[in-house]
């Protein structure tokens, strides 16, 4: 496990320090705005950031027109998210018109690939700070020397940079936070490009993790998410790997659930199942990607099992834990995949019946190993094979809920709802939404729902 806490801790205070000099002069309170693109781990690290914002004398706002420091934290997993981020930065042009002192800055793993923040530099000559993902911890550096030398910063190592832990936290929720167990990947699924741009795997120790998880219940949190590209490999081949890791958090003291993501079919075991079903606090939601029901596919996108071996694993799971709800993502039209095994996608639905599946039509990352692969299916029969994957995952939406009518189910109430301006939502101990009459009073606290209808997308239900 790899930790340069220490002296990135000292020089992140420092020049934090020095930020604060310079903010506490101006004649208003600054003010930053950051907003995220992509995955839970992005948003977990704009909490960071703006933690450090808040630490060198900003206030955080949510409207981009009154900030006078904007960051956008970029995604780069398919290309429509890269396109959005094109899209909003260009629009900020006008914005560093009116207010030529405005600093504008872009992290995050777009980014981390060296092609795309050049055509950033190219494009967009108003950005002031870019940064990528392994020294999100030199942000108040980066600032300061924009703010006192007026030169434009460009940080984006290439090294995989360990962990920096101990930095401010600005937290987007008082009830839900998300915890990052480990950073990075070293799978190399052949379509992806998070093993690029966020470097190899590293695990955060675990004293460190349950100190975190341990100081959020004390502080009324009652959702905690783990987070890591593959959670199963935590801690590999040290006294403390995932199932020892869940096992420690669910006997901390309070009430609380634990949630994690994401689980990799070809590293998820037995021994973690076990823990599961034992456990009182740990979700019985198992997010398990499967991205293709054909054996060829899988083996062109390096996933390291097959389609039996995730089947067995499912099966395992719901033997042991008989309420478990299972998710999953789907990529349809990766290069060389043939109708013949797109069906096979549909047939592995219909058996495994999912509880919900995000679905994806494949996207071609530029440095990755299927960027080179022939890709000869058009994107229009793409779209169509994607439309069938909608429809049968919908028939099976409607299936899988129905079993949870007449049961009662735990459920963090979240906020108001979307069917009805008396009801609230929140997700079950499934990591299922459901909307139940209810007033402000219920924000942030467990309820028991009896279940009375399902919908394809949520259930709905009665307090107890
Ligand atoms: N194209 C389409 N979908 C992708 N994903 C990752 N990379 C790509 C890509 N190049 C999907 C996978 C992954 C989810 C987070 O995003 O299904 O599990
Ligand atoms: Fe990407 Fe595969 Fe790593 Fe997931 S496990 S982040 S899909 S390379």
């Amino acid at each position: 496990m790899q930790n340069q806490t220490e002296q990135a801790l000292r020089e992140q205070k420092f020049f934090s320090d020095k930020v604060k000099a310079i903010t506490h002069i101006y004649s208003h309170k600054p003010l930053a705005f950051v907003k995220t693109y992509g995955c839970q781990q992005n948003f977990s690290d704009s909490e960071k950031l703006r933690g450090m914002l808040s630490e060198m004398g900003y206030d955080i706002t949510n409207k981009a027109e009154n900030a006078d420091v904007i960051f956008f934290n970029t995604c780069a997993i398919r290309e429509n998210a890269e396109s959005k981020v094109f899209g909003n930065v260009g629009a900020l042009k006008h914005l560093k018109e009116k207010k030529p002192d405005l600093v504008i800055g872009l992290c995050g793993c777009m980014v981390q690939q060296e092609h795309a923040a050049l055509e950033f530099k190219n494009k967009f000559p108003f950005i002031d700070i870019i940064f990528g993902t392994h020294v999100n911890h030199t942000l108040p550096e980066l600032l300061f020397n924009k703010l006192f030398d007026n030169k434009k910063q460009f940080s984006i190592p290439a090294f995989d940079g360990g962990i920096t832990e101990g930095l401010p936290v600005v937290r987007d929720s008082g009830f839900k936070a998300s915890v990052s167990i480990m950073y990075g990947c070293n799978n190399f699924c052949t379509y992806c490009i998070v093993p690029y741009v966020r470097g190899r795997e590293r695990s955060r120790e675990a004293n460190d993790i349950l100190n975190e998880v341990r100081t959020l219940i004390n502080d009324g949190y009652k959702e905690i998410t783990l987070l890591g590209q593959n959670v199963n490999s935590y801690g590999k081949n040290t006294e403390t790997d995932f199932p020892k890791l869940l096992s420690l958090l669910d006997n901390l003291e309070g009430e609380f659930k634990i949630e994690y993501m994401t689980s990799h079919p070809k590293d998820l075991n037995r021994d973690v199942i076990n823990v599961i079903s034992q456990s009182k606090n740990i979700s019985r939601h198992l997010h398990l990607p499967v991205q293709s029901g054909s054996n060829r596919v899988l083996g062109l996108m390096n996933r390291g099992y097959t389609r039996e071996d995730y089947i067995e694993k499912v099966e395992y799971a719901r033997e042991k834990i008989p309420d478990i709800s299972i998710t999953t993502d789907i990529i349809v039209g990766f290069p060389g995949e043939t109708y013949e095994n797109f069906t096979e996608t549909l047939e592995l639905m219909r058996e495994v019946v999912f509880d919900s599946a995000f679905t994806f039509v494949y996207s071609k990352r530029t440095g990755t190993k299927a960027a080179e692969m022939v890709d000869v299916v058009s994107g229009e029969v793409k779209s169509e094979w994607f439309k069938e994957l909608l429809k049968v995952q919908s028939e099976i939406g409607d299936i899988s809920y129905n079993r949870f009518v007449g049961k009662t189910l735990r459920v963090l109430c979240e906020g108001k709802g979307r069917t009805n301006k008396n009801f609230f939502t929140g997700r079950s101990n499934q990591g299922i939404i459901v909307d139940f009459p209810a007033n402000e009073e219920f924000v942030g606290k467990f309820v028991d729902v009896n279940i009375t209808e399902a919908l394809s997308w949520a259930l709905l239900g009665l307090i107890k």
